[in-house]
């Protein structure tokens, strides 16, 4: 297993490219299932994630082809069912639940199973198509779907699910009548889906806000579409401009999805300048501390959680870090204590105590995020840091390495 290590204390300096959004380009994929003919989807980021989703597309009998700017044709479907040994490695897998029931009138797709961060179950996406229609059973780790023709619901989330949302919107845009989606997620990455689908033939109102009204339409056309920038990965670089006390520039970002970071990045002490498509930050020699809620979008994003932890881990006081999203997303805490950082976890809350200073230890990446963390830490810390397991990162950054190398960081990856 490849690992990446870091010399730290050097400031970051320079411009960095903002890639595609993972968490945009994964629904817009799946939803070429939901037409015949050739979808042209651009901005698609380079990561492991987007690969074994193209599997998957391929296991139903789709064609794609391209990288960057991708080609989807779903013309001939030939398979219904996603595979336990393709779903356990992507979670986001589920999202091929709606558009095969919508298209095919049936779907076998292997239940997700745990995760890192929580049990992440996926009952509101099968609750939503029930109450659409479709006969649900579940059977050997399977959900097991088919409906003659969905049919509208009005249908409320106890919960606000980014790709419970996502999922269901896909399915109503075929479906007989209309479909009120109620606390729907209003993540950017939805909005981009609904944008996506309307473009496609589909009749939405309301993406972006907590109701979406779906008209249901006999059958969608191929499109032509972008993917948004990764407000993630933005925001994981304008971080680690934060933690060394370097002036980075992004470029080719939408600053609007990242409002909640910015303020509290400007807490810190931090200087953003915020343009059109792009974000100029100037990192602080004092870092403020200061505290953080994960919400659902637009508040701060449980995503970018582990990333201003590691950067609270040198603030100037006390930092109060709730996590309300996922019951168990504090796996960065353990690797972060062996650098040298001081925080007690309460229940879904951590305290961060600033310290002086971090040092480089060898540690290990256990989810996508919590490696960013660490990445980051390594990159402010004192000496070397040898971060492991990095197919996480893999996961969800495109060349993480060569970036923030880019920027002027000691950081390289050794293959295994
Ligand atoms: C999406 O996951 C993202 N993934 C996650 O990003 C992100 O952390 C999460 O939304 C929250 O913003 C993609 O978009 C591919 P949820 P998702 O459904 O849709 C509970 C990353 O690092 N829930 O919004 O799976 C769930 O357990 C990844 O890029 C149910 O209980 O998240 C969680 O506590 C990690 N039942 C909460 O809702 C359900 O049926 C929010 O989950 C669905 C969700």
């Amino acid at each position: 297993m490849d690992k990446i290590i870091i010399q730290g204390g050097r400031k970051l300096a320079g411009e960095v490219p903002v890639s595609g959004a993972k968490n945009a380009a994964l629904p817009i994929l799946v939803s070429a299932l939901l037409t015949e003919g050739t979808n042209t989807f651009r901005n698609i980021p380079n990561l492991v994630d987007i690969k074994t989703a193209r599997r998957l597309l391929h296991n139903l009998g789709v064609r794609t082809e391209g990288n960057g700017t991708v080609r989807v044709d779903a013309t001939g479907i030939t398979s219904c069912e996603a595979p336990y040994d393709l779903v356990k490695t992507m979670r986001a897998s589920i999202l091929v639940l709606g558009p095969l029931v919508a298209r095919m009138g049936q779907a076998r797709v292997s239940l997700p199973g745990g995760c890192a961060i929580g049990a992440r179950p996926v009952n509101l996406h099968i609750k939503a198509l029930e109450e659409m229609g479709a006969e649900i059973r579940l059977e050997e780790g399977y959900i097991d779907a088919r409906a003659r023709r969905l049919r509208g619901a009005r249908i409320y989330f106890d919960l606000s699910t980014v790709t419970g949302t996502e999922n269901i919107m896909m399915a109503a845009t075929l479906a007989e009548g209309t479909t009120i989606l109620q606390n729907a997620a209003k993540e950017p990455e939805v909005v981009n889906l609904a944008d996506v689908l309307i473009g496609m033939g589909a009749r939405i109102a309301g993406a972006g806000t907590d109701v979406i009204t779906i008209e249901g339409v006999p059958r969608l056309h191929p499109v032509e579409a972008s993917v948004i920038p990764d407000r993630i990965e933005a925001g994981t670089f304008l971080i680690a401009a934060g933690m060394t006390g370097g002036e980075v520039r992004l470029t080719g970002c939408e600053p609007d999805h990242l409002d909640a970071l910015i303020v509290k990045l400007r807490e810190t002490g931090m200087t953003i300048d915020v343009e059109a498509n792009g974000i100029q930050a100037l990192g602080t020699r004092r870092i403020a501390s200061v505290d953080v809620k994960t919400l659902p979008y637009p508040g701060f994003p449980t995503d970018l959680q582990a990333q201003i932890m590691a950067m609270m881990t040198l603030g100037q006081g006390f930092s109060l870090i709730a996590e309300t999203v996922f019951e168990n997303r504090f796996m960065h805490v353990s690797e972060l204590l062996r650098m040298g950082a001081d925080i007690d976890i309460q229940g879904n809350r951590a305290v961060v105590r600033g310290v002086p200073r971090l040092l480089g230890a060898p540690v290990m990446a256990t989810d996508l995020r919590a490696s960013a963390s660490l990445v980051l830490a390594g990159l402010a810390a004192e000496g070397r840091t040898d971060v492991s397991r990095v197919y996480h990162l893999d996961r969800g950054y495109e060349s993480m390495e060569k970036k923030f190398a880019a920027l002027g960081a000691d950081i390289k990856r050794e293959k295994a």
